[in-house]
């Protein structure tokens, strides 16, 4: 009895974590909150109701846990877009061909970002907004996110660091946390945007709003999801589905990749935090 109660716990946590996990998402948003200006701050602040120090770090997961609340499955979609592609050979995401008729994470960054944009919407309404914007932008970052194959990863099984997972799974978490080594979400996001500031790893952030505009808020999200379901065809499943079926994936993937997981987290914050500047203040900021 207890061990089966247990088991659905493990079971729960494991559906409420995937996504980013919250390590992920958390991160993201701390990214994002040392880009906004003042006056953003406050609007953001104003609709999430916070003054906390963590004010949309902590509403980063939000909808994760939603999604699996009475009569929320139809925001389920809105997590991803399934890039109906032909990983390793060839990657590419469509709009037409991927979204579905049900949404996905681009159609929900356009509907979010305009109920934003919105002085009409409801305080309620816009509440949603920005907290489903803080996560889909974190989302569409995740490569396997804006993948279909093997249900975006998450029927291919592997084994991390010993234990038996999926390959969406280790990319949601167990790859992030490896890389966090042990820092908590807010001295990470500390660590990723110092390395933004510094141009660290060979990264040049002032290449990672180009094209972004609320004039096409469709072809921005667009050309973010293009970006990381490239990496599926790069690193995530570079030698192909068999290749990630076999060994422990913490030792030569991990070292091979991660670099994928590390810019992918580093270009969602600052992008989320621009998103919103533009939105409040027309000006992303950078
Ligand atoms: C968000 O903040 C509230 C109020 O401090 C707290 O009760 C809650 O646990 C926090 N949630 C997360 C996910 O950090
Ligand atoms: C936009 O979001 C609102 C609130 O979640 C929803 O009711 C509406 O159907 C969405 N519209 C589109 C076009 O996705
Ligand atoms: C993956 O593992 C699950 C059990 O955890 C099993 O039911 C499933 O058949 C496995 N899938 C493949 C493709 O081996
Ligand atoms: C960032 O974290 C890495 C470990 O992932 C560590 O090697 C590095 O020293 C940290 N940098 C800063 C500035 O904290
Ligand atoms: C967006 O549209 C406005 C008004 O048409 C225009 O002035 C502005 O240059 C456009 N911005 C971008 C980034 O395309
Ligand atoms: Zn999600």
């Amino acid at each position: 009895m207890l061990s089966s109660l247990v088991i659905a716990a493990i079971l729960l946590l494991t559906r409420l974590t995937d996504a980013w996990g919250t390590l992920g998402h958390e991160t993201v948003a701390w990214i994002a909150q040392s880009y906004v200006s003042s006056d953003t701050k406050d609007a953001v602040q104003t609709i999430l109701d916070s003054k906390a120090s963590d004010y949309m770090a902590n509403v980063s997961t939000w909808a994760d846990s939603f999604r699996y609340s009475d009569g929320a499955a139809w925001s389920a979609p809105l997590h991803y877009i399934d890039a109906n592609d032909s990983p390793p050979e060839s990657c590419s995401v469509d709009f037409n061909r991927d979204c579905g008729d049900a949404g996905c994470s681009v159609s929900a960054i356009v509907n979010y970002t305009s109920i934003l944009l919105d002085d009409e919407s409801k305080a309620s309404l816009k509440l949603d907004a920005m907290r489903f914007i803080i996560h889909f932008v974190g989302d569409l970052h995740q490569p396997l996110h804006d993948e279909a194959l093997d249900v975006g990863g998450n029927t291919i099984n592997v084994t991390y660091d010993g234990d038996d997972t999926n390959l969406h799974h280790i990319w949601d978490t167990e790859i992030v946390e490896q890389l966090a080594d042990g820092q908590d979400a807010e001295a990470f996001a500390k660590n990723l945007t110092a390395a933004i500031k510094a141009g660290g790893y060979g990264w040049d952030a002032s290449t990672w709003l180009t094209g972004a505009s609320l004039n096409d808020t469709k072809a921005t999200a667009m050309t973010w999801a293009s970006e990381a379901n490239a990496y599926v065809c790069s690193d995530v499943l570079a030698a192909g589905v068999d290749a990630v079926e076999e060994g422990d994936l913490s030792g030569t993937y991990y070292t091979a990749h991660y670099d994928v997981a590390r810019i992918q987290l580093a270009r969602a914050g600052y992008r989320l935090g621009a998103w919103l500047n533009l939105i409040y203040t027309g000006q992303t900021g950078a």
